[in-house]
């Protein structure tokens, strides 16, 4: 079984199926998620059809994509097709995106009068545009900055549980997951979640499990880990490694939906079966196709599909020649017209199991504002759209009940 070139192989000790009880269900205020799966945040990726279908494979927790609250509050068409959802979706779960205390709690309480039952908030975004203007990752370099957000979205919540996902910190030399893990339990977050990596580092490199380790030591609260789930045995791995109350599965179920019922096995004691074949991956991809034309229409929807198409077939005999035709589909006629070159009955590659689907290896100098780490106790929000009198009233209010 190929791993990466710098992991070692696994043993059969690492790919044990869970002992009955091993594992608890994951609590997260008066939810319980067993197992104790996340599908991670991704934009561009976790939308509605793309959630539907994991769940349809397995159980967990399935987060929207990060909505921007500010988009959502002035009701931007797309920001609020992307945080809804269909009947029968439950837990509902959104991942909300901003900076500004008052737009974070708003935006929260309008999710819970819309039927959400589980409110995550980004920490952890690299992107340049974003942390340039102290977003995203920059936020727990300001500790009292990071609490007022929590602090907005709890109390606008309720007794929705709302939890924070975050990144090792800036870089190595900036180090603010234990801060932030600090404030997420001062602050009454029902859990954090550590995706093991520094901004700088984005996705290259291997998420740091001791760091998972050092902040399940560090926090009472529930501490999920992310980073480097590809294969069922990875999540129980770093759960028996690290302590932590769950996992996060992010790059590996791309393309891979199936890997939640393969979590589900494993986590339920029973080993695996193997991956589909090309003739059954085909069928789950006009299934995702057809979910994306209901949620976004043909035109939208089959843009969509285009990379979700060579994620699918990522490793599998004529993948790389079928790229360029995959990424022009239009109809699902289109798409099978080239999936048809692949004889049904192939079976899965091994060498696309931990095939590093969606973003690349490079690395980033972070860029922060200027003077950013000489206000490190300042506690204003960035590029606020409300004055801080406003802004300090809402907050009184918010407070008061
Ligand atoms: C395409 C893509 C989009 C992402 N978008 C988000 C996002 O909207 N919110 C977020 O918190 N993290 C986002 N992430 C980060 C993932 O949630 C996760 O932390 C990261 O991929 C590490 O997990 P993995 O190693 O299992 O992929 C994104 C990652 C990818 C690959």
């Amino acid at each position: 079984m190929p791993l990466t070139d710098d992991q070692p192989d696994p043993t059969p000790a690492d790919r044990a199926v869970a002992r009955p009880g091993e594992f608890a269900p994951l609590t997260l205020g008066p939810l319980e998620v067993w197992p104790p799966v996340v599908l991670a945040p991704m934009a561009g990726v976790t939308n509605y059809p793309f959630r539907s279908l994991c769940r349809e494979f397995g159980a967990g927790l399935f987060v929207s994509e990060m909505i921007t609250a500010r988009g959502y509050l002035n009701g931007h068409e797309l920001t609020r097709l992307l945080a809804s959802s269909h009947e029968g979706e439950s837990p509902r779960s959104v991942q909300i995106y901003g900076s500004d205390p008052l737009d974070v709690g708003e935006m929260a309480r309008a999710l819970v009068a819309d039927g959400v039952e589980h409110i995550d908030l980004n920490f952890g975004c690299p992107v340049p545009k974003v942390t340039r203007h102290g977003g995203g990752s920059a936020i727990p370099v300001k500790p009292r900055l990071l609490a007022r957000l929590v602090r907005a979205a709890v109390i606008a919540a309720g007794d929705v549980p709302v939890t924070i996902k975050v990144r090792k910190g800036i870089a190595d030399d900036l180090l603010t997951f234990l801060d932030a893990g600090r404030v997420a339990e001062a602050e009454g977050a029902a859990a954090i979640g550590l995706h093991a990596r520094t901004a700088a580092q984005l996705y290259s490199g291997r998420a740091d499990r001791s760091a998972i380790t050092e902040l399940v030591n560090a926090v009472s609260i529930p501490v999920l880990g992310n980073g480097d789930i590809w294969e069922s045995w990875d999540a129980l791995s770093m759960m028996r490694e690290t302590g932590c109350a769950g996992v996060i599965v992010g790059r590996g179920c791309l393309g891979r939906p199936w890997l939640f019922r393969e979590l589900s096995d494993a986590f339920d004691g029973r080993t695996p079966a193997p991956p589909p074949n090309f003739g059954r991956i085909t069928e789950i991809m006009i299934d995702h196709a057809e979910r994306l034309i209901d949620f976004f229409g043909e035109s939208t929807g089959m843009k969509q599909m285009r990379k979700w198409c060579t994620w699918y077939t990522v490793g599998f005999p004529g993948s790389a020649s079928a790229r360029a035709a995959l990424v022009r589909v239009a109809t699902i006629d289109d798409m099978l017209a080239v999936l048809r070159r692949c004889p049904p009955d192939t079976p899965f590659p091994d060498n696309a199991l931990r095939a590093n689907r969606g973003k690349g290896s490079r690395t980033q100098d972070v860029t922060l504002p200027e003077g950013y780490l000489e206000q490190r106790d300042d506690d204003t929000p960035p590029r606020s759209a409300h004055s801080p009198e406003e802004l300090a009233a809402w907050e009184r209010a918010l407070q008061g009940g």
